[in-house]
């Protein structure tokens, strides 16, 4: 038996942010950060007033959320009592709502709120609460809108660690997809976040647990990605927004997340993840590199569907090996595209660094989910030579 998981209502498009008049909510608590709160606000703030709704706005989510801003928030939720929790920003912003949520419906358990969930659990988060959580994010990358974990930052000790959690209750019940809030993305922002989503779409596809649903949106995920991610990084060099293109990748961002979130990420994320955390490299500045190495890690274990992946955007091959390679290249062609670094020395990891947290990162890229439904198994001495071949830039040969 198997389950794949959907937000109740995906409103995309433009003016999709009307959505939110239609409604009747009476107390609304928006979560997001300071820039979000400046640059946007005010467009769901009018739409939220046509109704009537009282808003209560939390504006202190970090860039990497932490179990502390979390219990906050969920603090503020019990005071407030709101029928709407509306997440409004990007991964960080909705991953804080997907914590303050549960915290909210259950605070005699404290940390263990979140801490100990089951993917599968019953929490009954809208029984016990009486609300229901709206998503809008504000990049075309993470898919937090859609999907069901996440990982906060525990900062109260003095070693810093990572708390991931999840449930299937947290995914959404309404995504909204309005193109005009990634207007003032900067140019490698759109990049990044854009190499997210292709990463997730890739990863998503090639994983052990990929199944016929994940697919039909990975796959076109995969292609609308590709066709578009190019064209609004070059358009927003010269300050222009086709908000045509920026939709489908705002779209494909969504549907990424959508399927990854119902199969699973590889040893790109695996590796990227690992990077972030003991290099501090943001994700969307190293993940497109690391599904590159993951791609010429599995070529020969899962050939025949990254040729699939690579028909679908019309290269053509004799063999599934021919098509697989081109599709390495052209992603590797894409990552210099988008003026991306191809190695950790590049991301500004010195060998004194690498050499003091390598043993680090390889216990951490372990026992990261990635790497359990990596298609090619992959273990200590593999991560090794990968991460070995990743600090210089240099390509895969085993
Ligand atoms: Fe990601």
């Amino acid at each position: 038996m198997w389950d794949f998981t959907s937000p109740r209502k995906v409103i995309f498009g433009e003016d999709a942010l009307e959505y939110l008049s239609e409604q009747s909510f009476k107390h609304v608590f928006v979560v997001t950060d300071p820039v979000m709160r400046k640059l946007h606000f005010h467009l769901i703030e009018k739409q939220l007033k046509a109704i009537n709704a009282e808003i209560t706005v939390f504006d202190e989510v970090p860039g990497e959320p932490t179990l502390q801003i979390v219990e906050k928030g969920a603090k503020l939720l019990a005071e407030v009592n709101p029928d709407a929790i509306i997440a409004f920003g990007g991964g960080s912003v909705m991953d804080s709502a997907k914590g303050m949520w549960p915290m909210w419906a259950s605070p005699q358990d404290g940390m263990d709120a979140i801490e100990g969930l089951d993917p599968f659990g019953k929490l009954n988060l809208r029984e016990k609460t009486s609300c229901i959580l709206v998503n809008i994010p504000t990049t075309s990358g993470t898919g937090a809108d859609v999907t069901w974990s996440t990982v906060l930052t525990d900062n109260s000790a003095e070693t810093e660690r990572k708390a991931s959690f999840g449930n299937r209750e947290l995914v959404a019940d309404i995504t909204i997809l309005d193109p005009i809030l990634t207007k003032t993305l900067p140019r490698h922002l759109i990049a990044g976040t854009g190499l997210d989503a292709l990463s997730h779409a890739i990863g998503g596809y090639l994983s052990t647990w990929s199944n016929d649903f994940s697919d039909a949106f990975l796959i076109h995920a995969f292609k609308l990605l590709w066709e578009n991610l190019t064209l609004a990084y070059h358009q927003a060099e010269s300050g222009e927004v086709d908000f045509e293109i920026r939709e489908k990748l705002h779209n494909a961002a969504t549907m990424s997340g959508w399927g990854f979130g119902n199969s699973q990420i590889i040893l790109g994320h695996a590796l990227g993840h690992s990077i972030g955390a003991a290099f501090k490299i943001p994700h969307s500045k190293c993940i497109g590199t690391t599904c590159w190495y993951s791609l010429m890690y599995n070529k020969n274990t899962a050939s025949n569907r990254i040729a699939e992946l690579a028909r679908a955007i019309g290269l053509n091959g004799n063999s599934e090996e021919e098509l697989t390679e081109q599709l390495i290249s052209g992603v590797k062609d894409l990552l210099g595209e988008l003026d991306m670094p191809l190695s950790l020395q590049e991301m500004g990891v010195t060998k004194e660094k690498y050499d003091s947290e390598i043993e680090t990162v390889i216990e951490y890229a372990l026992n990261d989910s990635g790497t359990l439904s990596n298609p090619r198994p992959v273990d200590y001495e593999d991560y090794v030579k990968i991460f070995e071949k990743l600090f210089l830039g240099n390509e895969l040969d085993f």
